[in-house]
C-alpha cells in the first residue's frame, strides 16, 4: 500500500477537468526553457488547466507557490526540486491536503519518498556514468587530467552525474579529476569557472578533458577555452548532459565531443499517470524513469540539431 493511497479521490474525474500547478526551478539552462515549453504542450494536449510558478532558483519561492497551490486547490502538484533536502514540511502540508505531489527531472532525498506519488527522472547517476565510461574509452590510456564543472550545489542531478561519472572512470588510473568546481548549470558561470580552470592548469596546457554536468556549462566553457586560444573538441575533448541543440552545433563544428540525452518531456508521463491516478485509481510506479542516450560526433550532429532546434531550447 502506498502511503499517498489515503489521498485518493474524486476517482472518475476527467482529464479537462484537472487543474495542475507546476513549480518550476527558472530558466537557468536551454534544457530548462524546452522542459518549461514542453509541459505546457503535453498539458494543453490533455485539456488540463496547468498553470506554471517561476522560482527564479529559490527553494523559498518553490516552498511558497506549492503553498499557494494547495490554497487554490488544484488536483496535483508538480515540482522540480531545486535542491533535493528541505521540503519535507511543505510537502506533508500538500498530503493533508490530499493533493498528490510529482516530482519533475529532480530527486528529494530518499527519507522524503512517502511525501510524493511518483518521480518522473532519468538516471542521473547512470548519466554521470556513461560520460566517464565515453571518456575512458575516448582517452585509450594516456594520462588524462578531467576538470569538472558541477550543477548547482545540493541538487540531486549534481549530485548523481559527479557521482556517476566517478564510478565510470573509477577502473582507470590514467584518468583523473584535477578541479571541479560549481558553474550552476548557466553558461555564464561555465565560462567563468572555465576561466579559472584555463588559469590554474597552465594556460589549459594540462587539461585533458572537460566534464560539465549540462550541455549550457559546456557551452560557456567552449567559449572560454577559444579565447584562451585552445581548441576544444580536439586538443581538449569535451563531455556533458542535456543534448541541447547549441551542443549539437559545436559537436557538428568539431569543438565539443559527447553528450547524453535529457528528454524534457517529463511532463507527459507526469500528466499521464496523475490522470491514471485521479480518474481509475492507478497507482503509478515510484520512479517513472526516462531514457538516457549517449551521442558522439559519429552521430549527425548537424541533423540532430536540426531536428531539435524548434523545441523550445
Ligand atoms: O535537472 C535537470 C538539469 O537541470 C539539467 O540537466 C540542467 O540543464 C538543468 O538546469
Amino acid at each position: 500500500a502506498s502511503a499517498v493511497s489515503g489521498a485518493l479521490f474524486s476517482v472518475g474525474a476527467q482529464a479537462a477537468e484537472l487543474t495542475i500547478g507546476f513549480s518550476q526551478i527558472g530558466s537557468e539552462s536551454g534544457w530548462r526553457a524546452a522542459e518549461t515549453t514542453v509541459s505546457k504542450a503535453e498539458a494543453k494536449k490533455r485539456n488540463i488547466n496547468f498553470k506554471i510558478a517561476d522560482a527564479q532558483q529559490k527553494q523559498e519561492n518553490q516552498i511558497k507557490a506549492i503553498r499557494s497551490f494547495v490554497a487554490q486547490g488544484v488536483d496535483a502538484i508538480f515540482l522540480a526540486p531545486v535542491v533535493a533536502t528541505g521540503w519535507d514540511a511543505v510537502l506533508k502540508e500538500a498530503q493533508e491536503a490530499k493533493i498528490p505531489v510529482v516530482l519533475l527531472d529532480r530527486d528529494i532525498d530518499p527519507a522524503g519518498k512517502n511525501l510524493y506519488l511518483t518521480a518522473v527522472t532519468s538516471d542521473s547517476v547512470h548519466e554521470g556514468k556513461v560520460a566517464g565510461q565515453w571518456l575512458v574509452k575516448t582517452a585509450g590510456g594516456k594520462p588524462c587530467n578531467v576538470v569538472e564543472l558541477q550543477g548547482t550545489v545540493g541538487a540531486s542531478v549534481a549530485t548523481n552525474r559527479k557521482k556517476g561519472f566517478e564510478d565510470g572512470i573509477a577502473g582507470a588510473s590514467n584518468v583523473k579529476i584535477v578541479r571541479s568546481q560549481t558553474g550552476d548549470f548557466t553558461r555564464a558561470k561555465g565560462k567563468e569557472v572555465m576561466e579559472s580552470f584555463i588559469k590554474a592548469e597552465g594556460g589549459g596546457k594540462t587539461i585533458c578533458a572537460v566534464y560539465a554536468h549540462n550541455d549550457d556549462m559546456m557551452v560557456g566553457a567552449i567559449q572560454a577555452m577559444k579565447e584562451a586560444g585552445l581548441k576544444p573538441g580536439t586538443e581538449i575533448l569535451t563531455v556533458s548532459i542535456d543534448a541541447v541543440p547549441d551542443i549539437f552545433k559545436a559537436m557538428a563544428a568539431g569543438e565539443a565531443n559527447a553528450t547524453v540525452e535529457l528528454t524534457p518531456n517529463m511532463a507527459g508521463p507526469a500528466f499521464d499517470a496523475v490522470i491514471a491516478y485521479k480518474t481509475k485509481g492507478t497507482m503509478p510506479p515510484k520512479w517513472i524513469q526516462t531514457e538516457s542516450k549517449l551521442y558522439t560526433q559519429a552521430d549527425n550532429p548537424m541533423a540532430v540539431y536540426e531536428s531539435k532546434k524548434d523545441l523550445g531550447y
